[in-house]
């Protein structure tokens, strides 16, 4: 299977890494993508029980043998890449090899401060974000005024375009903001710092990736953030400032979308959220708490503790239409083991009319209520199981109930962070 797209089909944090453990198992995977988003992502891996964390890396580069690429299509902080390679070398990981588009764009500390400026200013209005400066570099992205990697090595070049940037920006920062204007020479010398370390790295990656798929190689994109958080298709204005929807692969990597062989949404068995924004099936008892504390649900980029609420079935229709989705893969199957009773949210109810996909408008998703079917528990520890035919009956009819009703096959269940605690469902 040549190219693979592996996304988050909720509000992230679905365990993507786990899709990708399991793809490698039966076929060796010889490119590792990014496509969109920054180092706003997290990744946690566990191999042979070490817990590994990755913001902008790929989780490839923890997969001797596979290369792994940051796309056209990331937001690049030369300074995030280098702690989090030198975090992973200082472990004794063997990093495979990496390379970095010419064509990506660069976060640099002014995106990061202005991130966090807005934010404050938004006030109650704030949309919680990772504050690493991921909208900012693609509004100068959009904006035309986008400092790219490949700008790093002509010291002319990046002078005139962070003037460039910077000349709206410290007017903004110094007359509306009260801060202090950020200086042109500091931003150029931080980049610059970077250039030698870089370039090794830097290639044109669209070139590269269509040749290794000409070649028949195993090319994997993987997705950062997901599809509820995509600026087009997820709860706009809470949202991240990318498009982690599969269409979003295909921009953010300059490969075709008619090259791409599978679309594999990863999805938990309940929801989690962090920042702002409506979430339908958010619990505010007892029940959210159990989920936080038996699924460890806390931010692997920023340590909040993430919002928990139920499986909607809504949400996983969206997410199998707006991506095209080929199958899912359900994760975190064995932190509902305490239940009695599994509540899953089939459709919403909006303004006394039940509503079985996702609405139109803003207005009236901040107004769904959650229609729920309830489910027998299985109510034991099932992430000893290593075939689906292990799970409790319960357990089974629960993932078939939410295959029927979510839109894609169920290819593959998580029953716990290791790579061997993986399901492939019989299809
Ligand atoms: P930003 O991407 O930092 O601009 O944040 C925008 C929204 O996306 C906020 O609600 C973040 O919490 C959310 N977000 C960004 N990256 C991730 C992620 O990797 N997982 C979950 N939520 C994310
Ligand atoms: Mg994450």
């Amino acid at each position: 299977m040549p190219a693979i797209v592996v996304l988050g089909a909720q509000w992230g944090d679905e365990g993507k890494g786990k899709a990708t453990d399991l793809l490698a198992t039966t076929d060796p995977i010889d490119y590792v993508v990014r496509t969109s988003g920054g180092h706003n992502a997290g990744h946690t891996i566990v191999v042979n029980g070490e817990k590994y964390a990755t913001h902008l890396l790929p989780s490839g580069i923890l997969t001797p043998g596979a290369t792994s690429v940051i796309a056209n299509g990331v937001v690049v902080s030369p300074e995030a890449l280098f702690r989090e390679l030198d975090g992973l070398v200082a472990r004794g990981v063997e990093v495979a090899d990496l390379k970095v588009s010419a064509n990506a764009h660069v976060i640099a500390s002014y995106h990061a401060t202005i991130d966090k400026v807005t934010e404050r200013f938004l006030g109650k209005n704030q949309i919680g974000t990772t504050g690493r400066g991921i909208g900012p570099a693609y509004a100068d992205k959009i904006n035309r005024v986008g400092v790219r990697i490949a700008d790093l090595f002509d010291e002319k070049i990046l002078t005139q375009k962070v003037e460039a940037a910077l000349d709206v920006r410290n007017h903004l920062l110094t007359k509306v903001y009260n801060r202090r204007a950020i200086e042109v020479d500091a931003v150029v010398e931080e980049l610059l710092s970077y250039a030698d370390r870089l370039q090794p790295m830097v290639c044109d990656t669209s070139l590269l990736l269509n040749r290794a798929l000409d070649a028949g190689q195993t090319v994997l994109f993987e997705g950062a953030q997901a599809t509820m958080l995509d600026v087009d298709h997820g709860t706009y204005p809470f949202v991240t400032s990318s498009n982690p929807v599969a269409g979003g692969v295909c921009v953010g990597a300059g490969v075709g979308p008619t090259r791409i062989d599978r679309v594999v949404g990863v999805i938990k068995a309940y929801t989690t959220r962090v920042g702002s924004g409506p979430f339908p099936t958010e619990l505010f008892d007892e029940d959210g708490v159990q989920l936080q504390q038996l699924g460890g649900e806390i931010g692997v980029s920023t340590g909040r503790t993430r919002r928990c609420g139920w499986y909607d079935a809504v949400v996983a229709r969206y997410a199998s239409r707006v991506n095209g989705l080929t199958e899912l893969f359900l994760t975190k199957l064995d932190i509902l083991g305490a239940w009695e009773r599994i509540p899953v949210c089939v459709a919403y109810e909006i303004d006394g009319q039940r509503v079985d996909e996702m609405p139109m408008t803003q207005t009236e998703f901040h107004h769904a209520k959650p229609v729920y079917e309830f489910f027998d528990g299985w109510q034991s520890d099932i992430s000893g199981c290593r075939s689906f035919d292990d799970l409790p009956d319960n357990a089974q009819a629960y993932v078939r109930a939410l295959e029927e009703m979510s839109g894609a096959k169920i290819w593959g269940v998580g029953v716990g962070p290791g790579r061997e605690q993986t399901l492939v469902v019989p299809g």
